[in-house]
């Protein structure tokens, strides 16, 4: 079963969500050629501390770092490291935060440096695949209604949608119930109401769709090295649509 949360739980959550945003700005103004994922990971680790949170992924289930960054070919869960970022990659920075024991979840892909034609049309699509997803997100649609919207876009863009990791529902818990599909069919899933809170965090391949588990456990590419985008945001339902919680202005 989904439990719904009331007004005031939801209030409880901005103050997460707004902070993972900020963070995620200021990793932003710092992707250049030359920056290793570890120097992403320390900025996330303290930027988050001083803004009086915690940084989830910290230990989740045994990740090991901070922050997920997931660079080219890997499709999420990237353990940061010594690898520096080179000039024409991409990188998804996945930031969680936890303030007064509420979750806020969200992430970009930023180019690093000069932008290729395929890092462009990989980081639009998936840019472009949350937006519809969040457009579709509101009372009396569907789960199905916003997997079905982002699939026809993705694959409309001859892109492929990962089918096995997906949305979730936040609050309390970095991850509960339900599912958010980023494919499937006008109509299926659950009705939207008022209260839901969740994520959409669609994982678009240049390629195809298929992944593997590297051997660390965590990290997931695609199995044809194709390029591979993501973003995500932290969402509630509304009486009259749909509020962003994790969409902030720049700093
Ligand atoms: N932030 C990811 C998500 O969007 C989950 C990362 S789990 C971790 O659901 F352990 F890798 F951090
Ligand atoms: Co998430
Ligand atoms: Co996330």
């Amino acid at each position: 079963m989904v439990k719904l949360k009331s007004r005031e739980e939801i209030a409880q959550m901005r103050p997460a969500c707004i902070a993972a945003a900020a963070t995620l700005n200021m990793v932003e103004q710092h992707i250049r050629p030359g920056i290793t994922t570890d120097a992403i990971n320390d900025l996330v680790h303290e930027d988050t501390l001083r803004r009086g949170g915690i940084p989830a992924p910290l230990n989740y289930h045994g990740f090991p770092k901070s922050v997920c960054t997931s660079v080219n070919h890997v499709v999420c869960h990237g353990i940061p490291g010594d690898r520096k970022l080179r000039d024409g990659d991409i990188v998804n920075v996945d930031v969680t935060t936890i303030i007064d024991g509420w979750h806020g979840d969200t992430s970009r892909t930023f180019v690093v440096g000069t932008p290729r034609a395929k890092a462009s049309k990989i980081v639009r699509v998936a840019a472009r695949a949350l937006e519809i997803g969040i457009a579709a997100a509101k009372p009396g649609a569907t789960l199905g209604d916003i997997g079905f919207a982002i699939q026809q876009y993705a694959e409309g863009e001859g892109c492929s949608v990962v089918r096995e990791y997906c949305g979730h529902g936040i609050g309390r818990n970095f991850h509960e119930e339900p599912q958010v599909l980023h494919y499937g069919k006008p109509g299926s899933g659950i009705t939207l109401e008022p209260g839901l809170v969740f994520t959409i965090e669609p994982m678009i391949n240049l390629g195809k769709a298929a992944i593997k588990l590297l051997k660390d456990g965590w990290t997931v590419v695609t199995r044809d090295k194709s390029l591979s985008a993501q973003f995500e945001h932290t969402l509630a339902i509304t009486e009259t649509g749909v509020e962003v919680l994790t969409r902030v202005e720049a700093e």
